[in-house]
């Protein structure tokens, strides 16, 4: 089986042709992302019309690319597997409009993809993890853990109550100046860093539950930033305060994951694999920290490589063809959701401004 995705939700425009080899080096035969970098940085952020504009600008030479690095055309694919939600929703109608085209022309099956089940189902890729296993989401968006039970079937343990990881890692790196996307230069910066130097607090850390808040670290750390003085620091202070930041993170994480492996190991006995999923994945110091639980705890940790944990096509194709051999299509009628939960039946955790 061979399908083309399309990812469009956010900041990068990506496509990629993937097949379900038995042999895991060779399911992905082109994988091409384009970052929105350079358009979004003098704005700090992402800009949801800007990033829809440059989506639309670049998306069908990109997908050309793709079948061309691929060596394959049209008449050879599956079917045409593009995000449909939850994302930023301009640049989910681009990706969606493309793919209904090329499906409705082609006469190809069209999969409307749930962006977090792309991120869920990366391991399957490029690994061989069966289900169930137990997923830590860590992304710009979202920030939770669940249970993978099988192709659309979640189990949601707990989630952020405010801030989602990747925003706090934005939003603390833009306190110190240190431009955008914030995750892999606080990773960076950290590197010269004394994680010890400032005691930053460990939201959640001990409660019962697998919850997560981050805005009180973050409104820790830019504390901190005014006690040094915002224009005084040093290049010192600056990566100790990351490397405490990534330090808090990491205590933070081991808690959560400790207690979300107890409820997966009590629904599933013999469960035994952690999925580590999203952008934040990327981040090695926060893998060599769930190392630490792994070899405390004796279960198997899974993160993908660092090009396959932030925003991709290939992770979209794959959870295409995850869906199509289940059966699933979607109509061309499908429309764009910008809100589009894992676990429609978690319970609404209490706290303000909660990500689903
Ligand atoms: O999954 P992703 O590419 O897009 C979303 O679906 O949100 O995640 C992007 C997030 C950003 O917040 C980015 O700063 C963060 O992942 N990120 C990292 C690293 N690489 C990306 N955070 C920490 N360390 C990294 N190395
Ligand atoms: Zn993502």
């Amino acid at each position: 089986m061979l399908i083309l995705g399309i990812e469009s939700s956010c900041d990068e425009t990506a496509a990629a042709l993937v097949c379900d080899s038995r042999i895991v080096e060779n399911r992905i035969l082109s994988n091409i992302v384009l970052s929105q970098e350079k358009e979004h940085r003098p704005f700090g952020g992402v800009v949801p019309e800007v990033a829809a504009r440059a989506h639309l600008k670049h998306i069908d030479s990109l997908i050309m690319k793709a079948m061309n690095d691929a060596g394959v055309t049209f008449n050879e694919i599956d079917g045409v597997a593009a995000t449909g939600g939850p994302g930023l929703i301009g640049g989910v109608i681009v990706g969606i409009m493309s793919a209904k085209a090329i499906a409705s022309v082609q006469k190809k099956p069209f999969i409307a993809v749930n962006h977090l089940e792309g991120h869920a189902l990366t391991a399957r890729l490029t690994s061989n993890v069966d289900f169930p296993y137990l997923l830590l989401l860590v992304s710009g968006g979202h920030c939770q853990l669940l249970i993978v039970e099988g192709i659309g079937k979640y189990k949601r343990l707990g989630t952020t109550v405010d801030d989602a990881l990747g925003e706090a890692f934005d939003k603390c790196a833009k306190m110190m100046g240190l431009g955008y996307p914030g995750g892999p230069i606080v990773e960076t910066t950290a590197k010269a860093g004394n994680g010890t130097r400032f005691d930053l607090p460990r939201p959640m850390r001990g409660r019962k539950g697998c919850h997560f808040s981050f805005s009180g670290l973050k409104t820790a750390v830019r504390r901190q930033i005014e006690k040094l003085g915002n224009d005084n620091m040093s290049s010192q202070d600056i990566a100790d305060l990351c490397a405490s930041f990534q330090q808090a993170v990491g205590d933070v994480l081991i808690d959560r994951c400790k207690n979300a492996l107890n409820q997966f190991r009590s629904i599933y006995p013999a469960g035994n694999t952690l999925v580590v999923a999203g952008g934040v994945a990327a981040n090695k110091s926060i893998g060599e920290r769930l190392t630490e639980l792994k070899n405390d705890e004796n279960f198997r940790l899974v993160v993908p490589p660092a090009e396959f944990c932030t925003d991709n096509a290939a992770m979209i194709a794959w959870a295409g063809i995850e869906q199509l051999k289940s059966g699933n299509t979607n109509s061309l009628n499908f429309k764009p959701r910008p809100r589009w939960p894992l676990d429609p039946n978690a319970p609404a955790a209490i706290g303000a401004g909660v990500k689903a």
